[in-house]
This record gives C-alpha cells, structure tokens and sequence, in this order.
C-alpha cells in the first residue's frame, strides 16, 4: 500500500473502442488495491472538464462492477470537446479553454490525470503536459494506427467483427454467385482492412497505402468470377483510392470534429458492375466495428495498460504513455507516439504473406 494519498483524474476520449472499460476497471482496482488512491472519473473525455459545473464522479472498485466485458465507456466520450480549440454550442469560432480546463483540475484536487485516448486526445494531453499538467497516456484506436506501439486494445475485436461479417458474406456472395465489398474502417491506415480480409479469406483487400489500379483488381474479379468458385470477396479500407485518385468522404463532419470518410465500397461495387456486368453489392460494416464486447485477447491487454498507467503516476513518468513491445509492458514520451501515423508497410511480411496466398492487393 501507498502511503501518500494521491487523486488521479481519468477520462476517455476520441471514439470509443472495446476494452476501453477494462482499461478503467484495472487503473480503479489497481488505484485502490495496491496505493489505496483515489480515482475520479471525467466524463465525456475532456468535455467534462471544460463545462460548469464539471462532470464527474469518483470511481471505486464497488462502483464499477461488471463492466468488464462492457463495450464503450461507462465515461462516456467525445471526439470533439478538445479545449485548445473548443467549439460550444452558440458561440462564433472555436476557443481556448485549457486554463479553464487547469482550473477544475486543481480544484478537483487531481494530482494525475490519466488521458485514455487516439491521436487525436493524446495530442491534447501532451499539451497540457507541457502546460505542466502531470498526464499518462493510454493509447487506444481499432485503427492500431499509434506509432511506438505494437498493438492497440480494441484493434482485436473489430478484426474479429470484421472477419466475422466475412465469414457469413461469403456464404450468401457464393450462393448468388455475386461480388461483395465491405468497406471497413481504419481511416488512413490499413491494418482493419489486411487483418481482417487475411482471417476472412478476401479475393481483393484495398487499404490506403497501396493506391489500387482498376485493371488488377478487375482482373482478378473476372478471373474469379469465370473460376469454379464464381463469386468474389472484396474488402476495401475507408481510406482506400485508386492511383491517382483522392480518399472519399460522405461528409466535411461537424463542426469542431474530423471529416467522415466513406463511400469507396460503392464506387469499386459500380465500377465492377460497369466493368465485368457482374451483380455487385456493398456492405459498410461501420461502428459495428467499435461496438460490443472486447476479445479475451483485448481484455487483458487492456487490463495490462490500466495497471501500467497506475504505475506510470507512482514512478511519476509524466508525458509518458504506456506502451508494449515485444510483448513487455513500457512507456515512450507521448510526443514520439503522435508525431505521425503507423500505417501498413507496403513491403512488409504481412503484404507479402497476403499476396503470397494469392490476395489481390490492387498493385
Ligand atoms: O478512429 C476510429 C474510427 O472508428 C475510424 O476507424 C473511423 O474513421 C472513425 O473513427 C469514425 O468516427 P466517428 O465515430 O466520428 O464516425
């Protein structure tokens, strides 16, 4: 046990992802059990700390039962909210609240504040650190798109998901002897759509890095469509385009929040029905990806950042987010994980061993 009391003030942000409540129910047990602190739940990512009066509750192991195997977060999250240009209801551009935002810390009496969070809200926490708030990151995104770590809670299950919703597309593509294609999310990394398409055995995986030429993937479709098989499965990343094309999008997105890609299923299902006079249908698999309950692979890596992130503020490692390499548990500055995208090597052992088995990557 501690012997110092401390207060640490957790929250989620960005999209939500499973595992993230595990992620929480090991930093309020471990808190408890092994440092005796406190712990006092932010609601809404940083949004909480920025209305008045603030939302807020504290968390204990009693509280926060079963919420285990939960998807989402019992905190609930935002993607917009970001302090250092927020956007409130009626009000003419965006602000910057961060003093705001200091001001509740302290009067919350928080004297580490953990930022589960993307890119996008561990960004945020490495200003505040700066700011010289003491802040530990958790990273979390499906898109498992955060540098200087090799995996992201959350990433398991939506492949799963994903190869899930395969799995049975291929029973009813082969039926009809159609060409489906699933539009995955991912944003501009391909790691949902290669991972996914590998388990669920996809002719043709499209992902941004590889901008994908239009006679190969036709090609294969044709070759497929002509074969025993007679039917063709293709996955697209959201990020996906066509050499010399531009990523698609179905909305600017709101204000204070990320443009919303989308529509590349579509376009690829129209342009094989042009091109092969094939029957073709799409199916946007979505937040169904982010939804539902975490892999028994991304609970207990999810507990293992939780516990770490406990750790963090006791050897008072601030501006450090918990990491894992080669399976081991450690930190990197904040700073290095969000300077760019992790995205799919294009002449990595996973491209390879896709094309290797015959999957169509559009090159
Ligand atoms: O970053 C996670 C993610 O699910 C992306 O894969 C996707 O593009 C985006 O969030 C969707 O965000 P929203 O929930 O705002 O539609």
């Amino acid at each position: 046990m501690g012997d110092t009391q401390k207060t640490i003030g957790v929250l989620t942000g960005g999209g939500d992802c499973p595992g993230l409540n595990a992620v929480l129910r090991a930093i309020v047990k471990t808190a408890a059990n092994k440092y005796n602190w406190k712990v006092i739940g932010i609601e809404d990512g940083f949004e909480g700390l920025i209305v008045e009066p603030v939302r807020c509750r504290e968390m204990t192991p009693w509280n926060i039962r079963g919420i285990l195997q939960r998807g989402g977060t019992i905190l609930g999250t935002t993607n917009r909210g970001n302090p250092f240009a927020y956007v409130a209801p009626i009000q003419n551009g965006p602000r910057d609240v961060s003093g705001q935002v200091i001001q509740n810390l302290h009067k919350l009496g928080i004297d580490a504040l953990i930022v589960i969070g993307g890119e996008g809200s561990l960004k945020i926490a490495q200003k505040f650190f700066e700011m010289g708030v003491p802040v530990v990151g958790v990273p979390k995104t499906i898109d498992n798109d955060l540098r200087r770590i090799e995996l992201t809670f959350g990433f398991d299950t939506a492949v799963n998901t994903a190869m899930d919703a395969l799995d049975k597309l291929h029973s009813t593509a082969e039926s009809h002897h159609r060409v489906i294609v699933v539009e995955v999310m991912g944003r501009h990394a391909g790691w949902i759509a290669l991972c996914a398409g590998m388990a669920g055995g996809a002719d043709v995986i499209l992902i941004p890095e590889i901008p994908f030429k239009w006679e190969t993937i036709i090609q294969k479709v044709r070759e497929r469509q002509n074969s025993p098989a007679k039917f063709s499965i293709l996955v697209a990343g959201e990020g996906a385009k066509p050499l010399g094309g531009q990523e698609m999008y179905y909305s600017p997105g709101d204000p204070g929040g990320t443009a919303r890609l989308g529509g590349i299923g579509q376009l690829v299902a129209e342009t094989l029905t042009k091109a092969l006079d094939v029957e073709a249908r799409v199916t946007v698999l979505g937040h169904v990806q982010r939804g539902g309950s975490p892999t028994a692979f991304d609970r207990i890596l999810a507990t293992r950042f939780g516990f770490w992130a406990v750790e963090l503020v006791a050897r008072e490692k601030f501006g450090e987010m918990v990491t894992i390499y080669r399976t081991r548990m450690s930190s990197v500055p904040i700073r290095d994980a969000v300077e760019s995208l992790k995205t799919v090597p294009t002449d990595g052992e996973l491209v390879d061993t896709a094309e290797a088995v015959g999957i169509c990557l559009g090159r």
